[in-house]
C-alpha cells in the first residue's frame, strides 16, 4: 500500500533512529548546562516545534515549565517566509527573571526567531537561549544564531516530524524532502 505521503517524499534525509539520538544527546547537554537553575521555561513556538518539545523534554532532568507561542510570517507564499512576522499566540507564563529557552522546529532566514526574541528579550528574562532542531544556515537574512542544533542542513523544503507539508503530515516520524515535481505537478 502507497501511503499519503509517499508521493511528496523525495527521500528521508534524517530518520526516526538517527532523529531520536540526536534529541537525546542534545538533551543531556540542555540538562548540564541549566543543572543550577530552578526557574527554566521551555518556549515552543506552535506548530512545528511540537514534535520536537515532547521528545526533547523527555531527556531534559531540570525541572521546567512549558508554554507555547504561535508566530506567521507572511508575504510570499506558504513555502517561503518574509520578514513580516505577527505574534498570532502569545506565552501566558510571566518570564521576568526566568531563564528561557525556544524550542524551535527550523531556522530558515531567521526573521520568524528574530521577531520572537526581541518579543521575549524586551520582558526581561533572566536568560534567553534558542534551540532549533535543524538549522538552514545558508538561508539565513537576519542575524539569529541557536545555541542549541540537532542538525545543519541545506537548503532543501523539508517536512515531517512538526513539520508541514501544506499543514499536513507534521505526524511523520522522520524528516523527509519534499519532492517539489510531484507538488508541482498537481
Ligand atoms: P524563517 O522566519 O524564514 O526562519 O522561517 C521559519 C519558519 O518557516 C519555520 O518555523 C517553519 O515553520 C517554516 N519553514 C522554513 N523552512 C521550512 C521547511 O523546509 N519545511 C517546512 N517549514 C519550513
Ligand atoms: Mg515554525
Amino acid at each position: 500500500m502507497v501511503l499519503p505521503h509517499e508521493k511528496y517524499l523525495k527521500e528521508v534525509l534524517i530518520d526516526e533512529h538517527t532523529l531520536q539520538n540526536r534529541i537525546a544527546e542534545l538533551g543531556a547537554e540542555i540538562s548540564r548546562d541549566y543543572a543550577d537553575v530552578d526557574n527554566l521555561v521551555l518556549i515552543c513556538i506552535l506548530k512545528g516545534g511540537v514534535m520536537f518539545l515532547t521528545d526533547i523534554m523527555r531527556h531534559i532532568t531540570v525541572p521546567h515549565e512549558i508554554d507555547f507561542m504561535a508566530a506567521a510570517s507572511y508575504g510570499r507564499g506558504a513555502r517561503s517566509t518574509s520578514g513580516t512576522v505577527r505574534i498570532e499566540m502569545d506565552i501566558r507564563t510571566q518570564i521576568e527573571d526566568r531563564h528561557l529557552l525556544i524550542v524551535e522546529d527550523i531556522i530558515d532566514s531567521g526573521y520568524t526567531l528574530s521577531f520572537v526574541m526581541e518579543t521575549l528579550q524586551a520582558r526581561r528574562p533572566a536568560s534567553l537561549k534558542l534551540c532549533t532542531l535543524l538549522d538552514k544556515a545558508a538561508r539565513r537574512e537576519v542575524d539569529v544564531s541557536p545555541d542549541y542544533v540537532g542538525f545543519s542542513i541545506d537548503n532543501k523544503f523539508v517536512f515531517g516530524y512538526g513539520l508541514d507539508l501544506d499543514e499536513k503530515y507534521r505526524n511523520l516520524p522522520f524528516i523527509g524532502v519534499v519532492d517539489l515535481d510531484a507538488l508541482n505537478d498537481e
